[in-house]
């Protein structure tokens, strides 16, 4: 099965950015960490980082059309802001996962509107780095594997 994990804007400086909010994991050890919980799994994971809206919106067009079969989606600060990746995630009928390493809901009012999670299957929120490895495992679930 092929699952698309994208990450949005700032994401790429997970280690050195707010350690005392996102931990003090890379993007690269999240990677690492997630495919090693997933050892036994026969699973293509395609990792996507990119701080440009445009660039996003572009990937989750391309996962319509390339077999996708399910997405792990942080969008940072777009997940508060951005109706072209809400618009773009209304295309598909896989399942998508919106995640977020810190609890949106204990943080600051303005991350309080999640807009992209409108078009999403399911949300997780403050489960940490594991998240990535938990939101495939939800995937994995909703497609009976
Ligand atoms: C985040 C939460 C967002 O509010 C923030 O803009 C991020 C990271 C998270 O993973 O907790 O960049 O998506």
């Amino acid at each position: 099965m092929k699952i698309l994990i994208i990450n949005g804007p700032n994401l790429n400086l997970l280690g050195e950015r707010e350690p005392h909010i996102y931990g003090t994991k890379t993007l690269a050890d999240i990677e690492q960490d997630t495919s090693t919980k997933l050892n036994n799994q026969s699973l293509t994971l395609e990792w996507f980082q990119s701080n440009l809206e445009g660039e996003i919106v572009n990937k989750i067009q391309e996962a319509h059309k390339n077999g996708t079969q399910g997405i792990v989606l942080n969008p940072a600060g777009y997940a508060h802001t951005s109706v072209a990746i809400h618009d773009a995630l209304k295309i598909l009928k896989i399942p998508v996962i919106e995640v977020h390493l810190s609890q949106v809901y204990q943080r600051e009012a303005f991350r309080h509107n999640l807009l992209t999670a409108k078009a999403c299957t399911a949300i997780m929120s403050g489960l940490g780095t594991d998240t990535y490895y938990l939101a495939i495992c939800a995937i994995l679930n909703i497609k009976g594997n």
